[in-house]
């Protein structure tokens, strides 16, 4: 199958490309810096291309002929022109629209456990804004994806708190200890994309996605801390006091909390068992557990360390 990806280049992208090339998938990806991602573009059977989203029929020309459109462009932290209104709503609703001009009927879109147009945080309002547009769209057939924290090689998650240990003064203030993630195995959501793009039953529908089970952000810690033999003493904070940390957080350049972050937090990122035993059965997921797979990237490898193992495997 011909597949466009937006957003390919970054962490779920880069797992998910290197499964559909293996299983001998042409992939193109729309990136605004490829030059970034050399690494990519080496694979067999991927291009990278970069263009003018906006630009008067530019996106429609780069979509048309193919058989599956995969929209995972996503940030965090905005910065500049890169706001969450731009790249969640516009650049998606831009993609959806399109993948119906020129036919392209099949539209994989990743959200976000939790997003909703009311929602505290301004990440999570604007992925509830896009999902909600681009589910109503007539003349495509979309699933959208909305997961919890995903983990594997590369991410930011459990790498991110490897890298604050390390650097800790010896103890760990940490911002809403207690709210509650099912990280997922980005491998499993690489699975539920590729799996779902032939399954008319999943058209229609968003599916929250969720490892196998749920964890306290600061057992999370905990759990890293263990992985990396570090000693830090994890001091969770209450609500009270973690408002103003993630806020002092959000200005460190490369902000690794930031108050939206901490309003997203204010809501579990979790599933119910049942629906996600549900969802994960229609898409024919195997969930992994975290013990199977951050033992085997996190200890003594750096983030661009366990990109570059990534790689290499997908060269071989
Ligand atoms: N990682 C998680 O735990 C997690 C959990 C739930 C949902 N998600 C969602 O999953 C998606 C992928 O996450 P990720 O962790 O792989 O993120 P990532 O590593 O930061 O990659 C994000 C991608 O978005 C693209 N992008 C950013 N701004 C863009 C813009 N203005 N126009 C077009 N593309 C833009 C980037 O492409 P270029 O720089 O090449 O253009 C990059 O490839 C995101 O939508 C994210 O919200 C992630």
């Amino acid at each position: 199958m011909k597949i466009c990806v937006i957003g390919g280049t970054g962490f779920v992208g880069t797992h998910l490309i290197t499964r559909l090339v293996s299983q001998g998938h042409s992939v193109k990806i729309i990136s605004r810096r490829p030059e970034r991602h050399r690494h990519l573009r080496t694979l067999p059977t991927v291009k990278i291309v970069t263009i003018d989203f906006f630009g008067n029929k530019i996106l429609e020309r780069q979509v048309d002929t193919y058989d599956v459109v995969i929209n995972l462009a996503g940030i965090l932290n905005p910065s500049g022109n890169n706001t969450f209104e731009q790249v969640h709503e516009k650049v998606a609703l831009r993609v959806a629209e399109a993948a119906r001009a020129v036919g392209t009927p099949r539209l994989l879109h990743m959200c976000a456990l939790n997003a909703d147009e009311n929602a505290a945080s301004s990440y999570l309002r604007s992925k509830g804004r896009a999902k909600n547009k681009i589910l109503a769209m007539e003349g495509l057939h979309v699933t959208t994806f909305s997961p919890s924290v995903i983990f594997g090689a590369g991410d930011g998650f459990f790498n991110l708190f490897a890298r604050m240990l390390k650097i800790m003064p010896g103890f760990f203030p940490l911002t809403c200890a207690s709210a509650r993630f099912a990280p997922i195995y980005v491998g499993d959501v690489a699975d539920a994309f590729i799996n779902s793009i032939d399954r008319p039953e999943t058209y229609g529908k968003n599916y929250n996605l969720c490892g196998p089970e749920s964890f306290s952000l600061r057992e999370l810690v905990k759990y890293t801390a263990t992985q990396i033999n570090s000693d830090c003493t994890i001091v969770p904070l209450n609500r009270f006091f973690s408002k103003p940390l993630a806020g002092l957080m959000g200005l460190i350049p490369g902000a690794p909390i930031t108050l939206d972050n901490y309003h997203s937090m204010k809501v579990d990122s979790v599933c119910s068992d049942s629906a996600n035993n549900e969802s994960t059965a229609e898409l024919g997921v195997q969930l992994h557990s975290l013990e199977s797979i951050v033992p085997k990237y996190l200890a003594g490898k750096d983030f661009a360390g366990q990109m570059d193992s990534l790689r290499k495997k997908s060269n071989r």
